[in-house]
C-alpha cells in the first residue's frame, strides 16, 4: 500500500491533534505533533531566561534545543522529550500557551522547526498537524485538511482536556487564549496559518470524536 503524508491545520483547539493522534493509529502511521515542538522551544526559552527579541540569544538557544518523541510505555502514545526529559505535562500548562504564539512567530524558531519536520516526514507514513504544515512544511502532501470549530465549542473541549489534567481554568480565560494565538498566528509575517488552496475544509462543531476521525480516515483511503 502506499504510503502518504497527511497535514491537518487548522485554528487552536479544534480537534487536530486529538483526530490526527486517532486516525495514525488506525493507518499504522507515526503521528507529529508539530505545536509540542513550538511548546518545548517556549518551555525552553521560559527556563533559560531567553530574550524573544535577542537574536543572538535565541539562535544560540535553537543549537542547543533537542526536540524527540516517544511513545508512553502504557499508551503507547507519543511523548514530548526536551533534552532529554519528558516535558508533555509542563508544555500543555496555561503559562506555555500564553507565550507558545510570540515564539512560534519568530523567524529562526520556524526555521529550525520546520526543518525538523521535513525530516520527520521525509519517510511518508506520517500525520503531522499544526498551523503550516500544507502550506510550508509538506506542500506536496497527498492529503491537506483544515480544521475549525466553533470558538466556544473549542474552548470547552480544551477546558475538559485541561481538566484531564488536573488543570481548572475558567472558560473565559481559555476563549481568550485561543482568540489571541489565532490573532497571532493567523497575523505574523512568516508562514502564517492559512488554509492550503488544495485543502478540505472540516468543520467539527457539531461532530463527536468518533465522526471527526471516521472523516479523515475515509479521506485518507482514498489516496493510498
Ligand atoms: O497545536 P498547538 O495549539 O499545541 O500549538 C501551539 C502553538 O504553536 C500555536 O498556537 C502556534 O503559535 C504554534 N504552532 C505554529 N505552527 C505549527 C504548530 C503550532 O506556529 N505548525
Amino acid at each position: 500500500m502506499k504510503k502518504i503524508v497527511l497535514a491537518i491545520d487548522g485554528y487552536s483547539a479544534c480537534g487536530k491533534s486529538t483526530t490526527a493522534k486517532a486516525v495514525a493509529i488506525i493507518l499504522g502511521y507515526t503521528y507529529i505533533d508539530s505545536g509540542a515542538m513550538y511548546r518545548a522551544v517556549t518551555l525552553y526559552f521560559h527556563q533559560h531566561h531567553v530574550s524573544l527579541t535577542n537574536k543572538k540569544d535565541i539562535i544560540k538557544a535553537l543549537a542547543n534545543i533537542d526536540i524527540t518523541f516517544h511513545p508512553n510505555e502504557k499508551t503507547g502514545v507519543a511523548e514530548t522529550f526536551l533534552n532529554g526529559l519528558n516535558v508533555e505535562n509542563e508544555i500543555r500548562k496555561m503559562y506555555i500557551s500564553e507565550n507558545v504564539s510570540q515564539v512560534s512567530s519568530i523567524v529562526e524558531v520556524r526555521e529550525a522547526m520546520v526543518a525538523q519536520q521535513k525530516k520527520l516526514g521525509k519517510k511518508k507514513g506520517v500525520v503531522m498537524d499544526g498551523r503550516d504544515i500544507g502550506t510550508v512544511v509538506f506542500p506536496d502532501a497527498e492529503l491537506k485538511i483544515f480544521m475549525q470549530a466553533d470558538i466556544y465549542v473549542r474552548a470547552g473541549r480544551r477546558q475538559a482536556e485541561l481538566l484531564e489534567r488536573e488543570q481548572l481554568i475558567d472558560l473565559g480565560v481559555i476563549i481568550e487564549n485561543l482568540k489571541k494565538r489565532d490573532h497571532i498566528d493567523s497575523t505574523r509575517e512568516v508562514s502564517p496559518l492559512r488554509k492550503a488552496t488544495d485543502a478540505v475544509t472540516l468543520d467539527t462543531t457539531f461532530l463527536t470524536f468518533e465522526e471527526q476521525v471516521d472523516e479523515v480516515v475515509s479521506l485518507a483511503v482514498t489516496k493510498i
